[in-house]
């Protein structure tokens, strides 16, 4: 073979799925290369008288058979693909004599001249497999594969996906506001959205990067009252994934976080359209967090409740157990109590929860308008009226509200 061969490696994709693989050497490169061929399906074995841990770890799995010995001639005599990687460079070049020998494609880690295949760097994202050869630049192509990878996850690399691609309407949850905490999942699918019906919570910021093709409907904005403006909305979702869009309902947090997500789902379904849910992170852990406060601390509080404060605690619709709550010692996260803290501060107290428990009140969280305020369970009512907090906040009680005064934080 011409070892100064400059043409082009030919690309092709291997499947191996029941096919012989033998691989020589046990060590780190080994290592590397395993999990892809276990992916793949491969008959694996591999030959070496010595592997790491993960790869001994594999072989008691059963993902893939470990001769304990050296490379012997004849290894190769079943073999589709062979991986060359042991650290016997006169075992390597025989091995790789024998490729040649069998016509077996054979990767050598020790010398790329003498290897008449080579391993691309890949990546895989949503069924895309990304595979990068740059000849002799090996940080080259990881670095051009982790763009193209991350370019597809975070969808700003746009290449909708075309023949796998299912009108339907995908309930994403877009996390508390910040735009870099909507998940991968749910930005790549906005991405690909023809139109997206977005709540007034959530990562806003992200609407103004849609394309000018994609239609936004504020969902904040639907001219009716609350029941009807739900009923509103579904219709809505309904109206554009049955005209063959894709949609995107863009949620706050977590879509089955106070939400609303499960009734969308329903509708969804009982009008026979497939609906696809992404999680996302909520405001009632990541709202506190961002204000340095844990919603747990060892030591301090082994449990958090998040509880929903849109009825008073004495209105006949509420059905949160506030007589329970106030016996307990961890940390309560109230979602939409703004304006009932004041009733529900005063239940808490009268049920036995100490007057002065550590309160604090996240504004905003998680964007340029996050603001935190520090009271106690008797005068957080005053505090919330005197600084004219506002929604949407997220208040803490307990005791870890003081664990990270001193510790990071945005507020
Ligand atoms: C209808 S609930 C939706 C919760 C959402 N599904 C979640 O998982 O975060 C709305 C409430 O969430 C809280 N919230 C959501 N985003 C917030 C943010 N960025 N800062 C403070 N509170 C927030 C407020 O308590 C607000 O009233």
């Amino acid at each position: 073979m011409d070892r100064m061969d400059d043409a082009p490696a030919y690309p092709v994709g291997l499947r191996l799925r029941g096919r012989r693989v033998v691989v020589i050497g046990g060590g780190q490169v080994a290592q590397r290369r395993l999990p892809a061929l276990v992916a793949a399906g491969a008959d694996i074995v591999v030959v070496a008288p010595r592997a790491t841990a993960s790869v001994e770890a594999m072989a008691d799995a059963g993902e893939l058979r470990w001769e304990r010995r050296a490379y012997r001639p004849g290894d190769l005599a079943e073999a589709w693909y062979a991986l060359v990687a042991s650290t016997d460079p006169a075992a390597n070049a025989a091995a790789s004599a024998e490729a040649e020998e069998r016509r077996v494609w054979c990767v050598r880690s020790d010398d790329a001249d003498a290897a008449t295949a080579w391993t691309p760097a890949t990546g895989r994202t949503e069924g895309v497999t990304v595979a990068v050869l740059t000849g002799r630049d090996p940080r080259r192509s990881a670095a051009v594969r982790d763009a193209v990878v991350e370019g597809l996850r975070d969808g700003s690399l746009v290449a909708p996906q075309h023949r796998a691609r299912t009108a339907g309407v995908a309930l994403v949850g877009g996390g508390p506001g910040d735009p870099d905490l909507i998940t991968v999942r749910g930005r790549r699918l906005l991405a690909e959205a023809d139109v997206v019906i977005a709540d007034r919570l959530g990562p806003r910021d992200l609407l103004g990067e849609l394309p000018p093709h994609v239609e936004v409907i504020d969902a904040a904005k639907i001219p009716y009252g609350r029941a009807m403006a739900q009923e509103a909305i579904n219709a809505a979702l309904i109206e554009h994934a049955k005209a063959g869009k894709a949609v995107v309902r863009l949620k706050g947090g977590d879509p089955y976080v106070f939400g609303r997500g499960m009734e969308e789902a329903e509708a969804l379904a009982a009008a026979g359209i497939a609906v696809t849910v992404v999680p996302g992170i909520s405001s009632a852990i990541s709202v506190p967090g961002a204000a340095g406060i844990p919603v747990t601390h060892r030591g301090v509080a082994h449990e958090f409740t998040v509880v929903s404060g849109h009825v008073a605690p004495d209105d006949a619709r509420s059905l949160v157990d506030w007589s329970a709550l106030a016996r307990m010692r961890g940390t309560l996260v109230l979602l939409m109590a703004v304006e009932r803290i004041g009733a529900i501060a005063d239940t808490l107290i009268a049920g036995g929860r100490p007057a002065g428990t550590p309160v604090a009140v996240v504004q905003e969280g998680t964007t340029a308008a996050q603001r935190r305020v520090d009271a106690t369970l008797s005068s957080v009512a005053h505090t919330v009226a005197e600084e004219g907090v506002r929604p949407p906040a997220v208040i803490v009680i307990g005791d870890v509200v003081t664990v990270g005064r001193s510790g990071a934080g945005r507020g």
